[in-house]
């Protein structure tokens, strides 16, 4: 547990998030929840913790309280479904009444659905894009606005790799993250000069609870070892709230592999398909 000293105020108060109103989606479990602690750390002071699960914001709530150890902190939680617009609508109007804007906002609910395209439902491949693309799209136009009102203001969107390369059995979410990134690249066109930024970050697989959705069962990823630590990413989500960059990959020598498919794609996707499609075939 953290104490914070007069020298630690002091330090918080310089420090790039003192002060800061900060909103960060999908705060229940693994990347959001690291977060939402390292935030913490850097001093962020008004920390909204955004996600469905109620039991587990209040346990994070109590957890940022204690490490914290001082009485200047508002940890906010908001029980919101980010795919259902009328509810993300309600909570920003809320959370701009209370606060009056919001400086950081980092859009990183998300899921995924494994499964070939002709064995899913519809509704599963809706449901992906809604929470993982639209859920995004409306806490973005929820408070965008109010940044661009203010001259201020930095969006982070999480994304993935799946962005960049379409994964055989997360069609539904490679097709969420390719549209969560164009529609950055496209807003951060809209943006220069306004004073408000967008950076989306956008990490190879992570140990986090993800892979627990059930359509994963026996189909669990077996690069293991390439696996990220939480930390990792949520390191490379503080820096991109400060950062000038459109996006950040993790690890960074992943842009090679960026780069070598879209210059290389006959060479590439060749090889990625093969890898990925013997994920599909693993025995149910
Ligand atoms: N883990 C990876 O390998 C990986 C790699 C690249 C990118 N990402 C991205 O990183 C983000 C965070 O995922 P994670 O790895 O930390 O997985 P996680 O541990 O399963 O956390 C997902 C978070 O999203 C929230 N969420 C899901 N649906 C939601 C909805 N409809 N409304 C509000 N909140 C919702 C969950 O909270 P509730 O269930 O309580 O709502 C939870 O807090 C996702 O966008 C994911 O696509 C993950």
């Amino acid at each position: 547990m953290k104490g914070t000293t007069k020298n630690g105020d002091n330090a918080i108060r310089k420090s790039k998030l003192g002060g800061k109103i900060v909103v960060i989606t999908g705060a229940s479990s693994g990347i959001g929840r690291q977060t939402a602690i390292e935030l913490l750390d850097k001093g962020a002071r008004t920390i909204i913790l955004v996600a469905r699960t109620e039991s587990k914001l209040l346990e994070l709530k109590q957890v940022l309280e204690a490490r914290n150890g001082s009485l200047d902190l508002d940890i906010v939680n908001y029980s919101c479904d980010v795919s259902i617009k009328d509810d993300v609508i309600k909570m920003g109007t809320g959370i701009v009444e209370k606060f009056g804007h919001v400086d950081l906002l980092i859009n990183n609910a998300g899921f995924g659905e494994f499964g070939k395209v002709q064995d899913q439902r519809i509704e599963q491949i809706e449901n992906v894009m809604r929470t993982n693309y639209l859920g995004m799209v409306y806490c973005t136009k929820v408070f965008l606005s109010h940044m661009v009102d203010r001259h201020s203001g930095h969006i982070v969107n999480v994304a993935s790799l799946a962005a960049s390369f379409g994964v055989a059995g997360m069609a539904g979410y490679c097709a969420s993250k390719y549209a969560m990134l164009g529609f950055s690249e496209s807003l951060n066109h809209e943006l220069h000069g306004t004073g408000v930024k967008i950076t989306v970050v956008s990490p190879i697989g992570v140990k986090t609870n993800f892979f627990r959705n059930q359509s994963f069962d026996n189909h669990k990823p077996n690069y293991t070892g390439f696996m990220l630590d939480v930390r990792t990413v949520t390191k490379a989500i503080l820096a991109a709230s400060n950062s000038r960059r459109f996006e950040i990959i993790v690890p960074f020598y992943m842009r090679a592999g960026v780069w070598l498919k879209h210059t290389f794609p006959f060479v590439i996707n060749p090889i990625t398909g093969t890898l990925f499609r013997r994920q599909l075939r693993k025995p149910d």
